[in-house]
């Protein structure tokens, strides 16, 4: 701290001292003696400006994530000739009335069994993903493995890259987007809070720009969730409830999400319609989730925590199954009406749709471990502990009476035969610590 305290504090301090000993009576020896003293403060002023770069801060995530001169976009390559051929062979459908869907977040846990299942029907199919590391990204690039298999290629870029986004529909005129890319998680956001304002928000308004100047614009289907429920305690959860009322910053950015929709559907008319998702699980699932992690520690025979309530409630959740949920999508893709601008204006009024997309019978965690346990013939190591405050909510139950309506969304699948396939395919997955592709 001296000597930052005794050097100069600007440039123009040092010319002006040496300009005063130039034309002051000059000798040889004062000459030589200005021009040592002005080397000296010369290296100390350097020395402080070195000092001030290694001692500022590291922007925060959430200011880079806020700022996007500053939000760091990783590298990736994408581009050329031989990778617009990609691109169109996948994304071409089998037939001239196939889908033409931009999927985002492919090599996620839905993203990678909606992508299979449009392709299986004969839709063309591409998928983006950046691959990061939120989970085990060697399950992401298993699952990229798996789509590459049947047709479907990931360009691996982040939905912020509006150069990317816009190559990918000058490319391909995709119908639809389906979009899955998000940075999921409940918990995590009070770790990482910067990342759900990129992916969530930031992406979110990011992919709308582009899909609203585009010519034709498509229709979009996108994943909020159940979590917009918060803390609203009238069950079955309705789409008409209140949703005003986040428990944590997961929810709040989906519930932004919903809201931003609403604001690119009124202003250029672009078809938008909203799935809020209720705890899926399955095959290929999300390790963050509880019934995927309970099931590697119930195996380690390590301790689990079941939360409850105050006063020993019961923590439930709506737990649905992926193959259902996967028939939501396409249910919603299917009755997705054109979007109704074009050059970036809306020309007529385009539609707007939120559906609830879960099971009906919500299953105490509790029960969720026995299953566990007969299912893998281990008895687990519970310990029972309170709710933390941390974004969980106690209880979610939705009411799918709209989505059966709209769009012929009938779940079948109970969460005992649900586990069965997930235990089948984690078993295979991860045994003897290989991972076999299914
Ligand atoms: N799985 C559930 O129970 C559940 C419940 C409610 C809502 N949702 C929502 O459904 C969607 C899919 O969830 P999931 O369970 O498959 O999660 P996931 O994390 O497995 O999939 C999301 C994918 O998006 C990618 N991604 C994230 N940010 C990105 C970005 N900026 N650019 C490009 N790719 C990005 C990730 O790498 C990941 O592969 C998410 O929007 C999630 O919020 C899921």
């Amino acid at each position: 701290m001296l000597h930052i305290d005794s050097a100069p504090s600007t440039p123009g301090k040092v010319k002006m001292e040496k300009s005063s000993y130039f034309f002051t009576r000059g000798g040889g020896a004062r000459w030589h003696y200005s021009l040592a003293k002005l080397t000296v403060w010369s290296f100390a002023f350097l020395a402080l400006i070195l000092i001030f770069f290694l001692r500022s801060p590291a922007p925060s995530t959430i200011t880079s994530a806020a700022d996007p001169s500053r939000r760091s976009l990783r590298n990736y390559n994408w581009g050329g000739s031989a990778w617009e051929k990609r691109v169109r062979a996948s994304a071409r459908a089998r037939s001239s009335n196939g889908l033409t869907v931009l999927v985002t977040g492919a090599a996620g846990f839905v993203g990678t069994h909606v992508s299979s299942a449009l392709k299986r029907r004969g839709d063309g199919v591409l998928g983006i993903d950046n691959f990061n590391d939120y989970y085990d990204p060697s399950l992401k690039r298993a699952r990229q493995a798996l789509l590459e298999r049947t047709g479907v290629f990931i360009v691996e870029g982040d939905i912020n890259d509006e150069a990317l986004l816009r190559k990918l529909f000058e490319v391909v005129p995709f119908t639809h987007v389906m979009h899955l890319a998000a940075q999921a998680g409940v918990r995590y956001a009070m770790e990482n809070p910067g990342s759900y304002v990129h992916s969530n928000i930031a992406g979110f308004v990011n992919l709308l720009e582009v899909c609203k100047s585009v010519n034709p614009q498509p229709a979009i289907v996108w994943a909020s969730s159940s979590s917009v429920y918060g803390l609203n305690t009238k069950v079955p959860f309705s789409e008409k409830d209140r949703t005003d009322q986040p428990a944590s910053l997961y929810a709040a950015t989906k519930k932004a999400g919903e809201e931003i929709a609403h604001t690119y559907n009124h202003i250029y008319g672009l078809s938008l319609t909203g799935l809020r998702f209720f705890t899926v699980y399955g095959p290929w699932g999300r390790p963050d989730m509880a019934y995927f992690f309970f099931t590697k520690d119930i195996l380690k025979g390590k301790q689990i925590a079941i939360f409850e309530a105050a006063n020993h409630g019961t923590v439930a959740r709506d737990f649905t199954y992926i193959d259902d949920i996967v028939k939501g999508c396409l249910g919603a893709l299917d009755t997705a009406e054109k979007s109704t601008g074009s050059g970036g204006k809306k020309r007529g009024p385009a539609q707007l749709r939120v559906f609830n997309l879960g099971n009906t019978s919500p299953v105490p965690v509790s029960e969720l471990v026995s299953i566990l346990e007969r299912l893998l013939k281990v008895k687990a190591k519970r310990n029972i502990m309170k709710l933390p405050r941390n974004g969980d909510v106690q209880y979610t139950h939705a009411n799918i009476s709209y989505a059966q309506r709209e769009l012929g969304y009938k779940p079948t699948t109970d969460l005992q035969s649900g586990l069965k396939k997930f235990v089948r395919w984690y078993l295979n997955y991860y045994s003897d610590g290989k991972k076999a592709v299914e």
